[in-house]
């Protein structure tokens, strides 16, 4: 993971801005799970849900999934009515049981990584989000993920076990690394603690990467919706 090596601002002097979606560009049937629903992960799992993906925010915290719930924000620059309008729209959905992940195509991990008394990012939350996350690492069949987002329409934040056991082998998840750290987190201990616990390997069953928060707090030209993308991957994409 050669870009893993460097800092975000080191990178790609030209970065890829993904374009806004078309107007009548087809709708997205993606499903993918934002863990952390702070400062960083519930802007980009509005701004997901806005794009179209079916997002399902987890968190440890369940004074603030009970907030999402009821369509009430805890953010001052995020407005409840945004949440609501999502939440309504069956792409925004909370909870604390990370057997959802069973049900999705991506994690992106946004858990915090406070500097501890050495001044280095304590990455205690990235290793314990990956232990939690592991155990429903295994690909999913593509027909059960249409299945699930149906049933999640209708039945909102409550998890179906009787879909999560008809898992196959075609789609592998996407595993994606966006807490500020160091160089190795990714390709080091979070895919060792990922590797460990699920008995699976990165690049073989499922795929495993790093895109670095940039947002820019307080400029009001810094967007979720169009800061560029660097990302780096354990494997080519
Ligand atoms: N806030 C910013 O402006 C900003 C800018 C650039 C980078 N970052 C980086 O982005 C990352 C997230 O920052 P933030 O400001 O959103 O943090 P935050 O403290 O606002 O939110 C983190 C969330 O993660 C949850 N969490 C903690 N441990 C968890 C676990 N094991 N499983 C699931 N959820 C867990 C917390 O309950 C909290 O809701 C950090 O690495 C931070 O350094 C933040």
């Amino acid at each position: 993971m050669k870009l893993l090596q460097r800092s975000a601002t080191d990178l790609s002097p030209r970065p890829a801005v993904l374009p806004a979606a078309a107007p009548n560009s087809r709708p997205s049937t993606a499903t993918i799970a934002i863990v952390g629903l702070g400062y960083v992960g519930l802007p980009l799992s509005l701004q997901f849900a806005r794009s179209g993906v079916a997002v399902i925010g987890l968190d440890i915290d369940s004074g603030k999934v009970d907030s999402l719930v009821r369509g009430h924000s805890y953010i001052q620059h995020v407005p409840s009515e945004a949440i609501a309008r999502m939440k309504k729209a069956g792409k925004l959905s909370a909870s604390t049981d990370f057997s959802h992940i069973r049900e999705v195509e991506a994690v992106i991990i946004c858990v915090p990584t406070p500097l501890n008394k050495n001044r280095e990012p304590d990455i205690s939350f990235v290793l314990n989000t990956g232990k939690a996350i592991a155990p429903f690492l295994g690909a999913q069949r593509r027909a059960s993920l249409a299945d699930n987002r149906n049933h999640r329409a209708m039945v909102g934040n409550s998890h179906n076990p009787q879909l999560s056991t008809r898992q196959s082998e075609t789609a592998k998840k996407l595993i994606v690394l966006e807490s500020t750290t160091y160089p190795g987190t990714t390709d080091e201990d979070l895919r060792a603690i990922l590797e460990e616990t699920s008995g699976l390997k990165a690049g073989v069953d499922f795929h495993l990467a790093f895109s670095p928060e940039r947002e820019d707090p307080g400029n009001p030209d810094s967007k979720v919706a169009t800061i560029p993308k660097v990302i780096g991957g354990h494997t080519p994409a």
